[in-house]
């Protein structure tokens, strides 16, 4: 069950020297193909990294966190912009009307970048984190890097910004699970108040 794994998962910083078989891997990345995006667009393309030198230098473009060093595999999640004449601007004049003259006017590579959430790589990322789960495999999101320097390391084509990093691998110790809210804390019904 699902939910029993999700019950016992935590973030896993600490792996064991052991690789993610290529069977496993092939898994996890199917997981992500198969996601839902907007429009089914699709706009996605996912970088694995096993390369340990590789892996060391985009640890050192997310300021330092040099535990993801250690880990066998990354996937980087990578967004491909857009292109069309408006950028895809539409859905969010849609949900920000109150906003739509700045969106409209904004600098089209500052909107680019800004706007990558919207392009839902966070839920195939999520599928490829469950499908590892389901086979041991521990992962932890990493969003807090360099974008311009991993587009680099990893030679990404213009109009294509990596925007998360999946660290994949066996996990070196069980830890706890971080405590979450309750169930009560976090839901409501029908309206707010
Ligand atoms: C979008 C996102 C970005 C994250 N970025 C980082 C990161 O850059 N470095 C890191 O060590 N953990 C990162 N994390 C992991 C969170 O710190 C972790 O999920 C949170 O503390 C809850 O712990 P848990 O995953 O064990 O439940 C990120 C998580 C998410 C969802």
């Amino acid at each position: 069950m699902i939910l029993d794994l999700l019950r016992k998962r935590f973030s896993v910083r600490r792996f064991r020297d052991q690789p993610v078989p290529d069977d496993v891997l092939h898994e996890i990345l199917d997981a992500g193909r198969l996601s839902p995006s907007g429009g089914n667009e699709q706009p996605w393309l996912f970088g694995v990294v096993t390369d340990p030198a590789l892996i060391a230098q985009i640890a050192e473009a997310a300021r330092g966190q040099m535990w993801i060093a250690k880990a066998p595999l990354l996937i980087v999640l990578c967004v491909t912009i857009v292109t069309d004449e408006r950028g895809g601007r539409d859905i969010q004049v849609h949900r920000y009307p109150e906003y739509a003259d700045i969106i409209t006017q904004m600098d089209k590579g500052l909107y680019s970048a800004l706007n990558q959430e919207e392009h839902q790589t966070k839920i195939a990322g999520a599928h490829m984190a469950l499908a590892a789960l389901e086979r041991g495999v521990g992962s932890c999101w990493v969003s807090r890097f360099e974008v311009r320097r991993v587009a680099e390391l990893l030679h990404l084509p213009e109009g294509t910004i990596p925007a998360e990093i999946l660290v994949l691998g066996y996990p070196e110790e069980v830890r706890k699970p971080a405590g979450k809210k309750s169930l009560d804390e976090v839901v409501f019904d029908n309206t707010f108040e």
